[in-house]
């Protein structure tokens, strides 16, 4: 959870860990500043005071539309490291390799499915057992990771990963209970959005030699910002319908500058580039 706040860490050492991780998440994020940085490091030890946005932004409404509806997302999962999810499989969750600490057997993560309310007694809880980060990860494009969990989730409907580029365009759907605006409080209801697809070129043009070409993808309204994933959704998809009406999953969110600024769009893993490659890992993954 790149940056994000401590609202449901349970594992007793993930606040530093997690301090780690805002620190590199902030590394990449090129105009946010010190003053930032003090202020996530307040929030993640559960300070009062609140964020100051660097750059306020109009229409800061992050993720954007209304709640999501009970039973909307079925695949959406929240992680206790403070990232989203998805499931892919019964017993396999798909987020991004900043939200994990390399690969091997990992019982610390909770992971919160069925529940659109992350307070809702109905609440899916199940355990992690191991995890496997994208290899080669270091910080740099390949944001994936698998979460093998310890009991299998029934009744929740698995998402679709994106086997080639065809669904690389388009309107996509984003949700998390992540901050609702850039410098925000963690959410305690889902939030569901969409953005449109930005072509790789314009991507560039915003980041420069920050953005992996090949591994990302990148989304949000240009011109005039004010929706986007924000921190704290990191991990959860990007996704869209495909033919059949059927949701697939084409992104991972994975950074931005700031969140929901004009000209700079969200960046997301490029589910296509490395699907053949996560489905193997997940063969892989010890029963
Ligand atoms: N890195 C953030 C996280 O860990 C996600 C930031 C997404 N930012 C954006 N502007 N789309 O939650």
């Amino acid at each position: 959870m790149c940056c994000a706040h401590e609202m449901d860490t349970d594992a007793s050492d993930a606040r530093g860990k997690s301090l780690k991780r805002s620190a590199r998440c902030i590394k990449r994020s090129i105009a946010v500043g010190a003053a930032v940085a003090a202020a996530v490091a307040l929030q993640s030890t559960g300070g009062a005071s609140a964020a100051p946005a660097p750059t306020p932004t109009p229409g800061q409404q992050i993720i954007g539309g209304p709640p999501a509806k009970q039973g909307e997302f079925p695949f959406m999962v929240r992680l206790s490291m403070g990232c989203g999810g998805s499931l892919i499989r019964e017993d396999v969750v798909l987020t991004a390799a900043h939200c994990v600490d390399g690969s091997g057997p990992n019982t610390s993560i909770t992971v919160t499915a069925g529940v659109v309310d992350l307070q809702n007694p109905k609440a899916i809880k199940v355990k992690s057992k191991e995890v496997a980060q994208a290899p080669g990860y270091n910080g740099k494009g390949k944001d994936w990771a698998l979460i093998k969990l310890a009991a299998p989730i029934k009744g929740q409907e698995t998402l679709h990963l994106a086997e080639d580029d065809n669904f690389d365009r388009g309107t996509f759907t984003i949700t998390g209970w992540g901050a609702d605006k850039e410098g925000g409080a963690q959410q305690r209801y889902l939030r569901k959005a969409k953005v449109p697809f930005v072509n790789t070129a314009t991507c560039k043009k915003a980041y420069g030699d920050q953005l992996t070409p090949g591994d990302e993808i990148c989304a949000g309204f240009m011109a005039e910002g004010g929706v986007d994933t924000c921190q704290g959704d990191s991990g959860g998809p990007m996704f869209r319908r495909d033919e059949d009406g059927d949701w697939v999953q084409v992104g991972i969110t994975s950074w931005g500058e700031g969140c929901a600024r004009p000209g700079k769009p969200g960046v997301y893993t490029k589910v296509s580039a490395f699907s053949a490659q996560i489905e193997k890992a997940a063969n892989k993954l010890m029963g």
